[in-house]
């Protein structure tokens, strides 16, 4: 959502900060800024638009900012437009603070302040903050800041200077994510460990309504009490190399690039006697064989990895499976017992709504559990039982190999479900997993196939809106597709069940509405076509992507989409990787802001 970062040490603060920042410009980049104290004096300098374009210019007009400690934020906006005055940092003389999250009570605080004689300049939640601390400033900052955390509704994490403590840094947080970096002489915070990864790996995760009181030697954690608590130091498993660009031009591409290693390293582990197992994170074969029902939950290409999960546990282990989008489980008061499992999946491990989902299932007594990206997010932390996918930091806000290692959670999963509630045997519960640790090199082959997806971008980049079928599976896929061009190249796209156009949205066609229509299942495979030859009477102009088996006429469609065989239970981890590139690609063609494309963020850690 937003990403905060601060810095205290030896060096002059300035160039670490806005560098660890550009490390975090993924999380939102409406606006960016940094504050320190330079003696007595708060000096903040903030600016609309993406850090290189606002915030750097503006710190060449000002001159070096001298101070050895300071806070800076890259910001996704909530309350208050982007702008100058909306951007953070938010303070006054005595003190300042960078915020990620939402201050749900914000109104109710900002009213009794200004009753108390304070005004506001800006739109934001956080500047309330800002002014609350003021408020309750007495000389000690820990009594500061739990005095005013404890009147704060909502999600937040805080770096907070003050004035008359100018070599120190201070961070609390709740919900919100929140790290404490250790350096040599030298100490951080961050949203997240991409921000400082060059210059340490060892990092302490605050827990909520911890005070952390950070100078140059290091940091002590109190609780709002004032009593000292001792924590683990953790090491980052990432290295600096995979959180960069590695020559490629997008992030996007990279990623991409990424799946075949991504995909091994998520399957291998987790593969014991040829098989896979869920042992390690407490998942044992008794307790699948006793859920009643299994709901997944998630948001936007997570709850699509959920929903090729649906198809695959249903088919395979014959176990009812309802998939909901993250907002709306929490609010429809799900059928949802303590006799049935919860599966929460998530790359960054902070999304909010699929936060608030877990914490419901939790709250229902029903065993949780997670598949996440990010080792020690919320959401890791708290799910009964936690699945790391191993993808490596994904930076681009568009999920790719994420997405990948989320259906291959899903694929492990059901083949492990089906065997431990006897639906198939050791020895096809094998044959699949085999086939699964095969896929790497069909996911290659697929990467390598390029050039039919740059012509066939070529062909979608002046579209206004086009629609994705399939069925089944490829219904499934369908839905991840259309995400994908629609949030990089900013053409409408929708995905619609392929048997389902005749009632209604097949009125939409004609020669201006292209149709990409997936076609990988060969049950269905007849019936896709036959929907292919329904639009194509009406004018539609048809993309068919099907695999290299497939016998089709060369007039069924206008451009084809080949992809490598493999079982149709498998062909979703193949077939994601043309949607993927198809998007990739138009995007490019239209010149759009790959990685950081307009409006979006690559964690909304709020609901
Ligand atoms: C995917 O390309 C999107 N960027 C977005 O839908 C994302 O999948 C969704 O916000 C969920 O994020 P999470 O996996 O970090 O929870």
């Amino acid at each position: 959502m937003c990403g905060i970062v601060g810095y205290v040490g030896d060096k002059a603060c300035q160039q670490i900060l806005v560098h660890s920042l550009k490390n975090l410009e993924y999380r939102g980049y409406d606006s960016a800024g940094i504050a320190v104290f330079e003696g007595d004096k708060l000096k903040t300098v903030k600016a609309k638009g993406k850090i290189d374009e606002g915030l750097v210019p503006r710190l060449l007009e000002n001159g070096e900012l001298k101070a050895v400690a300071g806070i800076g934020h890259t910001r996704w906006a909530t309350h208050g437009e982007p702008s100058d005055i909306n951007a953070h940092p938010h303070g006054n003389a005595r003190v300042s603070i960078v915020h990620n999250g939402i201050i749900e009570n914000y109104r109710k605080i900002k009213d009794f302040l200004i009753g108390n004689g304070y005004s506001f300049e800006s739109q934001t939640d956080t500047e309330t903050v800002a002014k609350l601390l003021d408020y309750h400033y007495n000389g000690n900052p820990l009594e500061t800041i739990a005095a005013t955390v404890s009147e704060l509704e909502g999600a937040y994490s805080l770096g907070i200077i003050f004035r008359e403590h100018k070599n120190k840094i201070y961070a609390v947080r709740k919900e919100s994510p929140l790290i404490v970096g250790i350096g040599e002489g030298e100490m951080f915070i961050a949203s997240d460990m991409t921000a400082i990864l060059e210059y340490t790996k060892n990092y302490y995760l605050p827990e909520a309504g911890e005070i952390a009181e950070i100078d140059k030697n290091g940091v002590t954690f109190y609780d709002i009490h004032g009593n000292v608590i001792e924590k683990e130091i953790q090491t980052a498993q990432w290295d600096v190399t995979a959180a960069q660009k590695g020559g490629y031009e997008h992030f996007m591409l990279k990623e991409i690039h990424e799946q075949p290693a991504a995909l091994k390293n998520t399957l291998t582990p987790r593969i014991s006697d040829g098989m896979p197992s869920f042992e390690e994170c407490g998942l044992t074969d008794e307790m699948l064989r006793n859920y009643r029902n299994v709901f997944i939950v998630g948001c936007g290409s997570a709850m699509h990895a959920g929903m090729v999960g649906k198809y695959v546990i249903e088919q395979i282990a014959r176990t009812p499976v309802t998939v909901d989008i993250a907002s709306e489980f929490k609010y429809r008061d799900p059928l949802i017992t303590k006799d049935d499992l919860l599966i929460i999946i998530s790359q960054s491990g902070e999304t909010a709504d699929t936060l608030s989902a877990l914490r419901l299932g939790n709250s229902i007594g029903a065993d949780t559990l997670a598949a996440v990206n990010v080792a020690g997010s919320s959401i890791d932390r708290e799910a009964k039982m936690s699945v790391k996918t191993l993808a490596g930091p994904e930076i681009s806000v568009c999920s790719t190999k994420a997405y990948m290692v989320q259906c291959a959670f899903m694929y492990m999963f059901a083949f492990r479900l089906a065997y431990a509630r006897g639906k198939i045997s050791a020895e096809t519960c094998r044959d699949y997993t085999a086939k699964l640790l095969q896929l790497p090199d069909l996911i290659q082959e697929c990467i390598d196939r390029k050039e039919q997806y740059q012509r066939v971008a070529a062909k979608l980049m002046n579209a206004v809106s086009l629609l994705y079928i399939g069925r089944g599976l490829d219904y499934a896929l369908s839905m991840e597709g259309s995400l994908k061009l629609k949030e990089i190249s900013y053409i409408h796209s929708e995905s619609y069940a392929g048997g389902e156009l005749k009632h209604g949205t097949i009125s939409l066609i004609d020669d201006e509405m292209p149709v990409i229509a997936v076609a990988t299942q060969t049950n269905l495979f007849a019936k896709t076509i036959a929907n292919v030859e329904e639009v194509k009477a009406r004018g539609a102009k048809v993309v068919l992507v099907c695999r290299d088996s497939a016998e089709v006429t060369a007039d069924i469609a206008d451009h084809f989409i080949r992809i490598p065989d493999t079982d149709d239970l498998l062909m979703p981890l193949v077939t994601a990787v043309p949607l993927q590139m198809t998007a990739y690609y138009t995007a490019l063609d239209r010149e759009c802001s790959i990685d950081t494309p307009r409006n979006l963020a690559k964690s909304v850690t709020v609901e």
